[in-house]
């Protein structure tokens, strides 16, 4: 395997819409991209149109299955003794219909948030004392709510997109917790709504949405804007929206179940809760 550049920044999902348009963007930079992918034939085509674009680009291609701790563990245990730039936890789904991962939870909460949580932690040590640390969440997470049940919901609970907005407020939630924990720079990146595939529900209307929804949707450019400014912050906890790096709500910054959704977390991954 390549040898991994120090000061290399991983991004998540980077065969996606915003992940490509990221990856590109700090490649232009001049700083070498992890590209952290769970299809690794359409991460290699999406690899060679960054190349083509940008051919000084320091591209290395990672095979990561948000779905599976086994995977996660498996990536970060190669970065033992690099010295990473930045996490950038793009990553996301949001699945029609309720099924399960490898490790027995509902998708959406695993790719979503206990993935990123699982691959963020294990990474921790990797990381060069100014690293910065981003998550993408999404506008619905305003308006999401989880309880202490949060982690093991069943069938009969899940609605795609109130399952996706409690992912993304628990990403929120434990983004603000490991501000508080560490030094590092821990920032979250809200898109707007970007027309990818993502925003395709998996529904009859998807083909009517083409024509008359996604043509006023930003492009993946402009939803990876505000994440590229958080990856250059001296801040910490705050979100990146548009063009702005706001406060977060006081009802986020002391939500009263997020050290528990940390604690019940740690648990679950078999990690120390610190
Ligand atoms: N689009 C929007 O309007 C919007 C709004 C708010 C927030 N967001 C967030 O922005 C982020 C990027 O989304 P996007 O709009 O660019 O969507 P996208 O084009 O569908 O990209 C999603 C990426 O996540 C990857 N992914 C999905 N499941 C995975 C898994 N199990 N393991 C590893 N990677 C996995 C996909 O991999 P494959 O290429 O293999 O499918 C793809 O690269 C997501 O976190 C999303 O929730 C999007």
């Amino acid at each position: 395997m390549e040898e991994i550049i120090p000061g290399s920044i991983i991004v998540t999902g980077a065969s996606g819409s915003m992940g490509k348009a990221i990856s590109m963007a700090l490649a232009a930079k001049g700083h070498p991209v992890i590209m952290a992918c769970r299809n690794p034939e359409k991460a290699a085509s999406v690899k060679g149109e960054i190349l083509s674009k940008v051919p000084q680009a320091h591209l290395q291609l990672m095979q990561l299955d948000l779905a599976s701790m086994q995977s996660i563990r498996e990536f970060a245990a190669t970065f033992k003794g690099t010295r990473l730039a930045g996490l950038l936890n793009n990553a996301g789904t949001m699945p029609a219909r309720f099924s399960l991962t490898e490790d027995g939870l509902e998708q959406t909460v695993g790719v979503n948030y206990v993935g990123p949580y699982l691959l963020t932690r294990l990474l921790l040590d990797e990381f060069a004392p100014d690293a910065h640390i981003v998550n993408v969440i999404s506008l619905t997470a305003k308006y999401a709510k989880i309880d202490e049940d949060f982690l093991h919901k069943g069938p009969e609970d899940f609605h795609q997109l109130r399952t996706y907005a409690s992912s993304k407020l628990a990403l929120m939630l434990f983004s603000i917790e490991l501000a508080k924990r560490t030094s590092l720079h821990v920032n979250m990146s809200d898109p707007g709504i970007v027309a990818s595939d993502m925003i395709d529900l998996g529904r009859w209307f998807d083909p009517l949405a083409d024509i008359f929804f996604k043509p006023f949707c930003k492009r993946p450019e402009q939803g990876a804007a505000p994440a590229l400014a958080a990856l250059e912050t001296g801040s910490t906890a705050k979100l990146f929206k548009r063009n702005k790096c706001l406060d977060l709500q006081e009802r986020f910054l002391k939500h009263p179940l997020a050290g528990l959704l940390w604690q019940q977390t740690a648990r679950l991954t078999g990690l120390s809760v610190f």
